[in-house]
């Protein structure tokens, strides 16, 4: 584990060493980002949340890491449907997370994640502050990572306009509904446009993030949590037999 070694390296500024910046892992992305924040809001999908969190929450243990969960105030957010309709069997089966922050208090980040979720077809109104905090925050993260249907809520901010970026296959045609100027992409695991890391469907949140901790932090540390997960990683991000599956065609924008 040579890690802490290039962290003190990093640290004491000697980053451009060659030998030094020759072990390093894409040095572009150094200083490595510490800061991650979750935007949360009600009927989240708890994967799309706890997949990527639970790489990171291993990963926090190898190095210092810090999390916010974001939400418009610090009420409990949970996981069920807002409305009777989307809960047509009456179930009580849900689960709710604390925010940390709110849109207010969030500390600056390196790294926002947005999940999606049954609550991502909420009316525009409703994600107002939600969109005007991933307008603010956009120019600031280092990386926005959308997870799911969590790139319908980064398309509806507009922040996905004129980018490569997929979604859930299962929801591929509402994806020009709320992202119109969106390329989207439909064979992919996971697609990468500048900042912008957006996966497909639920667990397909877990191979990104470890995707992106591959290609930031490096493919041994990835390879690490994922082992830790006793998880079959998809490192490919074309790799993709629910596009087939739901025989999805890109969605381009008209110009
Ligand atoms: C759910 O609740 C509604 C309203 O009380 C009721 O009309 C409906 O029959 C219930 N559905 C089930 C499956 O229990
Ligand atoms: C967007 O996707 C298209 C089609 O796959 C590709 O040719 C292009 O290079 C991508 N652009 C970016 C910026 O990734
Ligand atoms: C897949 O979609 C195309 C159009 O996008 C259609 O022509 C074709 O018949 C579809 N195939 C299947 C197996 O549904």
């Amino acid at each position: 584990m040579h890690i802490p070694f290039l962290t003190f390296a990093f640290a004491a500024g000697v980053a451009l060493n060659p030998f030094l910046a020759s072990c390093a892992e894409n040095s572009k992305h150094h200083p490595l980002p510490s800061s991650f924040g979750v935007l949360l809001f009600p009927a989240f999908e708890a994967l799309d949340v706890f997949g990527p969190l639970d790489a990171l929450n291993l990963f926090s243990a190898q190095r210092q890491l810090k999390l916010s969960l974001i939400a418009p105030t610090l009420d409990p957010v949970s996981t069920s449907p807002r409305s009777a309709a989307m809960n047509p069997f009456n179930s009580t089966f849900s689960e709710s997370i604390l925010p940390t922050h709110t849109f207010d208090t969030a500390p600056p980040l390196d790294v926002l994640l947005i999940p999606g979720g049954i609550g991502t077809r909420s009316p525009d109104p409703f994600f107002d502050e939600h969109l005007a905090f991933i307008r603010e925050q956009f120019p600031k993260v280092r990386y926005l990572i959308t997870v799911c249907t969590g790139a319908f809520i980064a398309a509806r901010s507009g922040v996905l306009d004129g980018r490569n970026a997929t979604t859930n296959k299962h929801a591929w045609a509402d994806a020009p509904v709320y992202g119109p100027k969106v390329k989207w992409i439909a064979h992919a695991r996971w697609v990468v446009d500048g900042k912008v890391w957006s996966s497909a469907g639920v667990s397909a949140g877990i191979d990104a993030v470890l995707g992106w901790i591959a290609e930031v932090y490096g493919v041994d540390i990835a390879e690490g949590l994922t082992l830790d997960m006793e998880y079959e990683r998809h490192a490919d991000p074309s790799w993709d037999p629910f596009a087939e599956h739901y025989n999805i065609t890109d969605h381009l924008p008209s110009l």
